[in-house]
């Protein structure tokens, strides 16, 4: 089986990212938002706010309140939006008590770096030019690079979620070279789940549910991508616990042609593409300086 290594695959986007940042007339400027202390998110965060030091893109942490209401988290994405800023991008999940989509709709969407607001999610769709989901644009880059073609083979995405499931699904369908895929999209709801995946030529698994995919649901040769970010109890552990991915990495060894590892597949990824297009936005606003 060949590891599909996320972490060198997303150093060479981040070394291209860093000779094209050094070529501007000024660094670009982003922001990620956080409202409320996930751990996970504030993990995410740190490797973005990290990844964007060592690019030369500047980057600012808004910390937000928990408790924060709908209204002033609109009003807040609005007035980052008017800032003098490039790019932002509002970290998900939110709080239970607060509307993903609706403070997605304050973005200015030439601003959007995640690729979420619906002005951006349409171009998707129709296929115009826009910014791109970062995850989903992750694993284009990934099998482009590991020259892995898509053209007319079945991929399956067990998972729905705007950020991954639904958006790769829009992606790996574009009619060009690294698209043309043949896509099946699966979710908790699906029956007979097993039956779906063995068909996969390419499965991507992205339901965040620790071990989910194991061995007999795997076709030999296919290629498994897994979006997976788990924490499960691990008491030989210092921290007490450890990251794991949807897929039972041990088991589908031995079946799959190739594989992402988690932590260090799909996660580096995600972050060298949001680099990707807080540059694409620094060079549209620095374009409109000149
Ligand atoms: N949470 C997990 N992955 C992502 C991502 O790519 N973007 C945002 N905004 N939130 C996330």
């Amino acid at each position: 089986m060949r590891l599909l290594d996320g972490k060198k695959v997303s150093q060479d986007i981040l070394d291209e990212i860093t000779a094209a940042v050094a070529l501007l007339p000024r660094a670009p400027r982003m922001a990620v938002v956080q409202v409320g202390d996930d751990p996970g998110s504030a993990a995410y965060i740190r490797n973005k706010i990290r990844a964007a030091g060592k690019t030369g893109i500047e980057s600012e942490h808004v910390h937000l309140d928990g408790k924060i209401s709908q209204s002033d988290l609109n009003t807040r994405m609005a007035e980052l939006s008017a800032s003098n800023l490039d790019g932002l991008m509002l970290q998900l999940p939110l709080p239970a008590h607060l509307n993903e989509g609706e403070a997605l709709e304050y973005l200015d969407p030439d601003k959007d770096i995640d690729g979420f607001h619906p002005v951006n999610l349409g171009r998707l769709i129709s296929g115009l030019d826009c910014y791109v989901p970062c995850t989903p644009a992750g694993i284009r880059e990934l099998l482009k690079r590991e020259e892995i073609p898509t053209s007319g083979r079945h991929v399956v995405i067990v998972g729905r979620s705007l950020i991954v499931g639904k958006t790769a699904a829009l992606l790996l369908l574009e009619k060009s070279d690294l698209g043309n895929a043949t896509v099946t999209v699966c979710h908790s709801a699906s029956d007979d789940l097993a039956v779906h995946c063995r068909q996969a030529d390419i499965l991507i698994a992205a339901v965040g549910r620790a071990f989910l995919i194991k061995a007999d649901m795997v076709k030999e040769g296919a290629i498994i991508i897994d979006v997976g970010m788990n924490s499960i109890e691990a008491p030989e552990r210092r921290s007490g616990y450890r990251l794991v991915g949807d897929c039972d990495f041990d088991g589908i060894g031995d079946r799959a042609a190739a594989m992402t590892p988690v932590p260090g597949g799909v996660g580096p990824l995600t972050v060298a593409m949001l680099m990707s297009n807080a540059l694409q936005a620094a060079k549209r606003y620095i374009g409109q300086e000149n």
